[in-house]
């Protein structure tokens, strides 16, 4: 049975101080109240990781890097390296999310690099894939999101594969309020699970944990996560609010 997992991604907010006081909060609630079977992760800045570490139950909440370096070590001023991520207590990372390949010039060459040095260090990979409003409105999404694919994480083994988590998030409904329709999330999600099994197999491909996100929050949470091949969220702003957090966790 492929899990259910929900992902925050904090991006570039909070300072420690309120970082910890979140991730406590989250802590507490999902104690509480969540579900067990739904995997809980916290894709917090590289700044706060070893701290969030050490404020949740991390049997119970998995504590994520946004991003990691390309090389694995040397003279790369302001780069955090895979292997710094993973000495932290951090078990993934998300990479490749349509931010950093937008504003930083992230390449699927560069995107290749890290996902090879988190699968060495033993970090879960989060890899994201996405297309524009501009590919969605020619309707050529489902060509965009497996020409992505094919790019990076087809060329990994079958065994580094099965360890990837995928978040399919749509660029036109990234912190735009504006969200995939169900049917919209549920036919897309459908497409990238039959590429992975064309390329892998049905197995692979049953395994394979397809989250979806963009502008998710407790109000469409249920709707989306009630679809056969979504397997939870990758949330942004709602993450910032344990609260609604917990309210997207109970989607399930
Ligand atoms: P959003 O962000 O939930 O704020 O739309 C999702 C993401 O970019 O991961």
């Amino acid at each position: 049975m492929r899990k259910k997992i929900v992902a925050g991604n904090w991006k570039c907010n909070t300072n420690l101080q309120e970082g910890i006081e979140l991730a406590k909060a989250v802590d507490t609630l999902v104690a509480k109240e969540a579900a067990d079977d739904v995997v809980v992760v916290l894709g917090v800045p590289f700044t706060h990781l070893s701290k969030v570490v050490e404020s949740v139950n991390t049997n119970r909440i998995g504590v994520s890097a946004q991003n990691c370096a390309a090389e694995a070590k040397g003279a790369f001023t302001g780069e955090v390296s895979a292997e710094m991520v993973k000495s932290t207590g951090a078990e993934y990372v998300i990479l490749g999310h349509s931010e950093r390949r937008e504003y930083y010039g992230e390449t699927s060459e560069t995107l290749n690099k890290k996902l090879a040095l988190a699968l060495k260090n033993g970090l879960t990979p989060i890899y994201c894939c996405g297309e524009s409003l501009e590919v969605r409105e020619a309707e050529a999404q489902n060509e965009f999101v497996k020409k992505q694919l094919e790019e990076t994480i087809f060329n990994l083994p079958e065994s580094d594969f099965r360890k990837l988590v995928i978040a399919y998030e749509p660029i036109w409904a990234i912190g735009t309020g504006k969200t995939a329709s169900s049917e919209q999330a549920q036919e897309i999600h459908a497409f990238i699970r039959s590429t992975i099994a064309a390329k892998f197999g049905d197995e692979v491909a049953e395994e394979t944990s397809i989250l979806y996100g963009g502008s998710c929050k407790p109000s469409n949470a249920k709707e989306l996560f009630a679809n056969k091949d979504v397997d939870g969220g990758l949330i942004g702003g709602a993450a910032l609010k344990a609260e609604d957090f917990l309210g997207i966790i109970n989607g399930f």
